[in-house]
């Protein structure tokens, strides 16, 4: 990893005696994002007004950017671009890579994937018609399920409710031989773990960079391309900024060169700038380094609950590699449970319907943070904390 623990936890502003362990939602705000984005308020915005894009970089940002997430999800340079949330990313992808295998009509997903991949391809679907059909299986059982009718394998890596992690490059490879593409999901990836998608041959992917990244609630999302694609596949979304000659104003589209042409309208520069703060973090971390300490800990906090709190039930692979960075524990009280921690000082997430979450960053989180967070849930399942009116009602974001 960069430097030791007490100097990495020093970059993030966590409010005093709060265990964190929710980045995997919302990772905390790096310190340098503020006199970042202030900087592009008083320093670009407001003196330079309009002049910006040209002049602060602002238009450049998401090819710059995509650059700096390339080097942390293994993908080729200039084979990312930025921009649009991960929903509408993933739209893209899977709109893209539907018509570079035009004899096939099924998109394979599992029942594992997190709702937004499904219910757009649901939508894609139904605009297509021609026979088009999502097929789901459970997730362990998509190796099997990946034949030759299979159009597009459409995963996202790691499980957002049991942190399951699928087989990147063995899925992938399977879907080649058989004549599918691949998409991945790095939702939960980019940040957590060592990703190689030039490696794996991934065609697609895409990311969002308010998790792990830390870069803010609403922070753009990441599209990916493999460059063998870059040329040929075309956005669903043909917007003025993917065109050729944006500032030619042509009555027609035509796509830019490569990537770009994913791009599809202004891009946000304010929240460009606060993920380019948190980015600066990432230049500095060895991921191989991080990803062990990850599953250093991650192990460290399923054994202290097993040890000390046997009514929850462990839902996440128990080996580290098979693993995302993030713990589930299965509860009948789950959602009081996770509110009582948090008044607790111990900040995890429910997962509908009765799976309490734990997302674990090295950066931040400590062996010291995950042994009294352990003692916590202790604490508040064997004496029926949750059991409360405040905790068992349900607030609108759970
Ligand atoms: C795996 C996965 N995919 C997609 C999304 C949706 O992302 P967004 O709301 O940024 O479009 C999320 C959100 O948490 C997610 O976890």
């Amino acid at each position: 990893m960069i430097m030791d623990f007490f100097a990495t936890r020093q970059l993030f502003a966590l409010p005093e005696n709060i265990i964190y362990l929710d980045g995997n939602s919302l990772g905390p705000m790096p310190k340098a994002v503020m006199a970042r984005v202030a900087q592009t308020l008083e320093g670009e915005w407001s003196k330079l007004l309009i002049r910006g894009w040209n002049e602060a970089g602002w238009f450049e940002q998401p090819r710059h950017v995509g650059n700096r997430i390339a080097r942390l999800i293994g993908a080729e340079p200039n084979s990312v671009t930025m921009g649009d949330t991960l929903s509408i990313k993933m739209y893209q992808a899977l709109a893209a890579a539907l018509p570079l295998n035009p004899t096939r009509k099924v998109v394979l997903s599992c029942t594992g994937n997190f709702p937004t991949d499904l219910y757009l391809a649901q939508g894609l679907i139904k605009t297509l018609g021609q026979s088009y059909e999502l097929r789901l299986v459970a997730p362990e059982d998509v190796e099997a399920a990946i034949t030759a009718d299979v159009a597009v394998l459409m995963l996202t890596e790691v499980d957002y409710r049991t942190g399951r992690k699928h087989d990147m490059a063995a899925l992938t490879a399977k879907a080649h031989a058989l004549g599918a593409l691949a998409i991945w999901d790095l939702a939960h990836s980019a940040g957590a773990l060592p990703v190689d998608l030039a490696g794996a041959k991934a065609d697609f992917a895409a990311g969002c960079t308010y998790k792990y990244l830390n870069a803010g609630p609403g922070a753009p999302a990441f599209l990916y391309v493999a460059p063998k694609h870059a040329e040929i596949a075309n956005t669903p979304l043909p917007g003025w900024l993917g065109h050729e000659k944006p500032f030619a104003f042509d009555l027609d589209y035509k796509p830019a060169n490569g990537v770009e042409r994913m791009r599809i309208g202004t891009p946000p520069v304010i929240a460009m700038a606060a993920l380019e703060a948190a980015l600066d973090i990432w230049d500095h971390v060895d991921m191989a380094a991080l990803r062990a300490q990850s599953i250093k800990l991650c192990d460290l906090l399923i054994a202290e609950v097993e040890r000390a709190t046997p009514d929850l039930t462990l839902v996440s692979p128990r080996d580290g590699n098979k693993r995302g960075s993030q713990v589930s524990f299965a509860f009948h009280e789950a959602y009081a449970a996770i509110q009582a921690l948090i008044a607790d000082g111990v900040v995890g997430d429910f997962r509908a319907p009765n799976i309490m979450r734990f997302g674990i960053c090295p950066l931040y989180n400590s062996e010291a943070d995950i042994l009294t967070a352990a003692l916590r849930i202790a604490v508040v399942v064997s004496e029926g904390r949750w059991n409360r009116p405040e905790y068992l009602a349900k607030k609108a974001v759970t």
